[in-house]
């Protein structure tokens, strides 16, 4: 797989493939052909049966300071509406298996979006998020509003969205908008076991539990229980449920295929 703006190892570890976002001069940036590659990268992996969960990472700096303010400077409305940028950010979040972000740095507007469109997080001490566009005369534009106001409540999410305000890896940690934060050497490590833990598990359990869990977003609650069901009967249709349930029985390791 060859890219310009991102470096793609499928076989990073067993099971889990690495996603580096690799505009470092630009701290990560994220232009239109770098968001279209992370797709195609993602849509190639989610194709992969090798692969059970995805990390995307940064660089030790900036995991990404957001969209690319110098290509959209000069664009208007109906440019905007024409190159229709978040349909690829649509497509991003539809991806199947996990994804966990490894952040560093600074993981600004588009980047904290990017970083919110991850299922987990994993953050070195240094990391920074923050949703800056109100400096620039903006607001969020791909889910920050939403995402970021359901993940740290409406208070916190409104101070950072008016403000723009960065928030530090420990305060991100305690709003519950990250999973982990770690000594800045070890948070690629760390998000490592995080998906060991996640790649061991059924490959088909843990697609439709994602899908559900995503579901409490876009939901009411009776629709999420309704959908959550389905995939819940759904799991009984695997050779990974046979197996789970009969390890368990037979007090061993259950060894999962994804069948
Ligand atoms: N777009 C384009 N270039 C960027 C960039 C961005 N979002 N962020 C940083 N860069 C570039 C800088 O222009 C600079 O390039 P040059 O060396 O060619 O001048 C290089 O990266 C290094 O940046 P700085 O010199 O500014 O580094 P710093 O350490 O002094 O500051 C920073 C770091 C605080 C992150 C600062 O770069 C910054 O404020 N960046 C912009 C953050 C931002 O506003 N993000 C939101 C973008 S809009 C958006 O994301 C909309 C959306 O919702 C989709």
């Amino acid at each position: 797989m060859e890219f310009e703006f991102i470096l793609v190892n499928p076989n990073y570890d067993k099971h889990i493939a690495l996603i580096q976002l690799n505009r470092p001069k630009e701290l990560n940036a994220l232009n239109l052909q770098l968001m279209l590659e992370l797709k195609k990268a993602l849509q190639q992996l989610d194709d992969n049966d090798d692969v059970r969960c995805i990390i995307i990472t940064g660089n030790e700096q900036a995991f990404a300071a957001g969209a690319d303010i110098k290509q959209m400077e000069s664009k208007n409305a109906i440019d905007l509406l024409k190159i229709d940028q978040f349909e690829t950010w649509d497509q991003i979040r539809k991806t199947k298996k996990p994804i966990i972000a490894a952040v560093s740095g600074f993981a600004l507007g588009g980047g904290c979006e990017l970083v919110m469109t991850c299922d987990m997080v994993v953050a070195s001490e240094t990391a920074k998020f923050g949703q800056p566009e109100i400096k620039l005369g903006i607001m969020p534009g791909a889910g920050g509003t939403q995402r970021l106001t359901k993940a740290v409540g409406k208070a916190l999410a409104m101070e950072m969205v008016l403000t723009g305000k960065f928030m530090s890896a420990e305060e991100a940690l305690s709003a519950g908008l990250i999973n982990r934060v770690v000594p800045t050497e070890l948070y690629l490590e760390e998000a490592v076991k995080l998906a060991k833990e996640i790649t061991i598990q059924s490959p088909v359990a843990i697609r439709l539990a994602k899908e559900s869990v995503l579901k409490a977003f876009d939901s009411g609650l009776q629709e999420g229980l309704y959908f959550e069901r389905k995939n819940f009967y759904m799991c009984f249709a695997s050779e990974d449920q046979k197996e789970g349930m009969k390890a368990f029985v037979e007090k061993r390791k259950p060894v999962f295929t994804g069948k």
